[in-house]
């Protein structure tokens, strides 16, 4: 039995926030943010719509799309590092409620924007072991909620949104997750943290005076690990499957910083066409990137079944991860 992703699906909000705006809140320009970053604008959620909000509707389309009834699915994995409530319960229990998925087991993962990625290995696991048949992966963030607008060197990166699908067994090999790489190094979480809200820094007026709520982030040394890290890890995957660059139908990176992509798209010699770039209009969705970007593709008929994708992560803690699957969907 192999693991198969049916169906995609994706939530954009509609507040679309521009490197204008920007401007007008911080000394930046948007000449500098779309040189170092390739991001012109990115949406931010409204603000009474939470996570898991966003998180259900595009469940809802990942759901309406595999064909299958709800009551089919057996598990709920939700990635986020912006979760409706810190401790509990889990965004993954409220999108299920959401979208009325009864009596499954359902759980959050924290893996900063590696989340969708990592799911895809947990999935691949769950459904081979036999231990699950149809499993919803939702990768969710309103990460406008955790940054601090002051703020230059990150406020301009991120952005709101959500992705999902739906990953289902099947005894056909050419729609199957071929293999997953995931890893981690916590000896780089200072280089990327939201320090405080935790038991480290409980909430407190002192903590929020020194804002320590939001997210931090050493950029430039994150830049340099991300580039070098997700080469290696892309190299790495294609050699372990012998498979070559020119056989990848497409090549869905993280979509954090378009200089990045860049550097390993032409590291690996992969075509523009090949590649999917959303970080222009959505900026950095963490465990949302990825969905959010294949749903694009599959949007824009981009992505038929059979085709052999390339997925490739990095974030916070640091995690990194990749994937190579066979589309499982019509
Ligand atoms: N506008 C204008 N100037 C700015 C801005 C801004 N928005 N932000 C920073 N600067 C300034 C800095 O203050 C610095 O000025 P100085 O030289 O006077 O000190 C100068 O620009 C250069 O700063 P750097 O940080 O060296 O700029 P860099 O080229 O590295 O770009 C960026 C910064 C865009 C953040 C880049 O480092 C980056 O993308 N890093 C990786 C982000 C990433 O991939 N994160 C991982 C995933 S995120 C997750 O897991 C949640």
């Amino acid at each position: 039995m192999y693991a198969s992703l049916k169906s995609i699906g994706s939530y954009i909000p509609e507040k679309i926030m521009t490197n204008r705006d920007f401007e007008k809140i911080v000394e930046t320009s948007d000449e500098w943010i779309v040189q170092r970053t390739g991001i012109s604008e990115r949406r931010i959620a409204a603000a009474d719509q939470s996570t898991s909000d966003m998180g259900a509707k595009a469940a809802q389309k990942a759901i309406q799309r595999s064909g299958l009834d709800k009551s089919e699915i057996d598990l709920v994995i939700c990635a986020t590092l912006s979760p409706d409530h810190l401790c509990m319960p889990s965004t993954a229990c409220l999108i299920s409620d959401k979208v009325g998925i009864r009596d499954v087991m359902a759980f959050d993962i924290s893996a900063a924007c590696s989340g969708f990625v990592y799911m895809l290995m947990m999935a691949k696991s769950f459904i081979e072991s036999g231990a699950k048949k149809n499993i919803l992966l939702v990768g969710a963030e309103k990460i406008s909620s955790l940054v601090d607008y002051t703020d230059r060197g990150t406020c301009i990166l991120f952005g709101d949104g959500a992705g999902a699908a739906i990953i289902s067994a099947t005894e056909d090999i050419d729609e199957a997750i071929i293999d997953v790489h995931a890893s981690a190094d916590g000896k780089y979480s200072d280089l990327l943290i939201t320090p405080g809200c935790g038991s480290t820094h409980p909430c407190s007026t002192e903590m929020m005076d020194k804002k320590l709520q939001y997210i931090k982030m050493a950029g430039n040394e994150v830049f340099k690990v991300a580039v070098r890290t997700l080469t290696k890890d892309v190299v790495d995957i294609l050699k372990t499957n012998n498979i070559e660059p020119k056989d990848v139908d497409l090549f869905v990176p993280h979509q954090a910083n378009l200089r990045i992509i860049e550097a390993v798209r032409n590291k690996l010699n992969f075509p523009k066409e090949k590649t999917v770039f959303t970080v222009g209009k959505y900026g950095n969705t963490s465990a949302a990137s990825i969905p959010m970007a294949i749903n694009d593709a599959y949007e824009e008929g981009r992505l038929k079944k059979g085709d052999l994708m390339l997925l490739d992560t990095f974030g916070g803690g640091f995690t990194w991860a990749s994937a190579l699957l066979r589309f499982g969907g019509n």
